[in-house]
């Protein structure tokens, strides 16, 4: 008897369909090697798509199935495999190929979530704790707030909210964001870090790669319904502009600044970004405004990083963009405020009545009292006349 033909054991798999994607298994590199010897004894591998596939049974079924049935095969042996990163995302690219990238929920036309990129001319001015305490202090208040950290220079987010080295569950092809239960209320975080294969690699995000990243946060990862997104940004502005602004036109940018800081400069920057990304500026937060007084109270501003650096950036964004950008706050240095984030206990919940969680939380309602929903939204009007 002479053995069966390679190309009708293929012809085989190609009948058989992955459960969960419908595609034959031969298109979609699942079927990593096939042997057949003189006597009919066919060796298949096939890499799953994720360890511990919940339907790895029925793949085993349909694929020893298929290739009993060519004639001359006397007997199947197939061996499970798993597919690398690597062969996972090639997956992932071949079947968006063509098609626009999954849909982003918040770059929908009637999308009811308020987005606020949260960025800085540089780094350490506290973009990330003043992030957190907003992102708390709206739970605190009840509405459903998401983060995303897309600081790639830094993932402090996790830490500031006690998640330690959570990582994200991953469902079919959907990602959960970790969720922050530290806080009243609960806060769905999801960090550029947590999307690194494995936690010690470093990952010099640039370009296309850190644009992928960003979608993948936006579109991959299950959000629900929000009231309100906060991204993490890194400092200054570059590679993550364009990407914003591409995928989330109507997101809104809240400038953070230290007193000291050349007004100028931040201006510059963190206001470059927003034209780029053709996002309104809604004001700027100065961060470690003042010391208050140890003695006389917050009256009393012991002003340690000079004064007025706040109010001369929201100046010059106000004129250089033809609105009035305010400014929403002016937080104070706080110890507890450092330690709070060290301990991943932002300070709004833990000492709500202290000088710097009382602005937090003030910022905080300002920003919800501009509401949910389209009111104040860009509706991809034309940004003539915006930069
Ligand atoms: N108002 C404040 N009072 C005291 N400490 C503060 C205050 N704001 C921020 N800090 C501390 O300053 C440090 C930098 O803050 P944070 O990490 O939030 O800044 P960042 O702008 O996100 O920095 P990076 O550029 O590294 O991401 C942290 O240790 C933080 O706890
Ligand atoms: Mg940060
Ligand atoms: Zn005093």
């Amino acid at each position: 008897m002479t053995s069966p033909a390679l190309e009708q054991i293929n012809a085989a798999l190609a009948t058989v369909n992955d459960p969960e994607i419908h595609r034959p298994i031969t298109d979609l590199g699942m079927v990593e090697s096939v042997e057949v010897d003189e006597r009919g004894a066919v060796s298949v591998r096939v890499l799953l798509t994720v360890a511990g596939c919940p339907l790895k049974e029925t793949i085993t079924r349909d694929v020893t199935a298929a290739v009993q049935k060519v004639p001359g095969v006397t007997g199947v042996a197939l061996d499970l495999g798993v597919m690398s990163a690597e062969q996972r995302a090639g997956l992932q690219d071949q079947l968006r190929g063509g098609q626009p990238q999954k849909e982003i929920p918040f770059a929908r036309p009637g999308s009811l979530t308020k987005v606020y990129a949260i960025a800085s001319g540089k780094g350490g001015v506290g973009k990330s704790s003043v992030t957190v305490n907003l992102a708390a202090a709206m739970a605190k208040q009840g509405r459903r707030v998401g983060i995303v950290d897309a600081d790639i220079y830094g993932h402090s987010v996790p830490a500031m909210l006690g998640l330690g080295d959570a990582r994200p569950t991953q469902v079919q092809d959907m990602i959960m964001p970790v969720p922050a239960r530290a806080v009243s209320g609960e806060i769905s975080v999801i960090s550029i870090g947590m999307l690194k294969p494995r936690r010690d690699q470093v990952v010099a995000w640039r370009g296309p790669m850190l644009d992928r990243a960003l979608v993948q946060m936006l579109s991959d990862v299950f959000w629900g319904d929000l009231d309100v997104l906060f991204l993490d940004l890194p400092p200054g502005t570059g590679d993550i502009a364009i990407s914003l602004g591409q995928h989330l036109p109507n997101a809104e940018v809240v400038v953070v600044t230290t007193p000291q800081e050349a007004a100028a400069e931040v201006a510059e920057r963190a206001g470059t970004m927003a034209s780029m990304m053709h996002q309104r500026v809604v004001g700027v937060v100065e961060n470690m405004s003042f010391l208050p007084c140890p003695h006389c109270g917050p009256e009393h501003r012991l002003e340690v990083f000079g004064a007025g650096g706040g109010r001369r950036v929201a100046g010059t964004l106000s004129g250089r963009f033809g609105y009035d950008v305010p400014v929403l706050g002016e937080i104070p240095l706080d110890l507890a405020l450092r330690e709070g984030g060290d301990l991943g206990a932002p300070i709004v919940e833990s000492l709500p009545d202290s000088p710097a969680a009382r602005a937090l939380t003030g910022v905080a309602a300002t920003l919800s009292g501009r509401g949910r929903g389209l009111a104040g939204m860009q509706l991809g009007l034309s940004p003539a006349g915006r930069s």
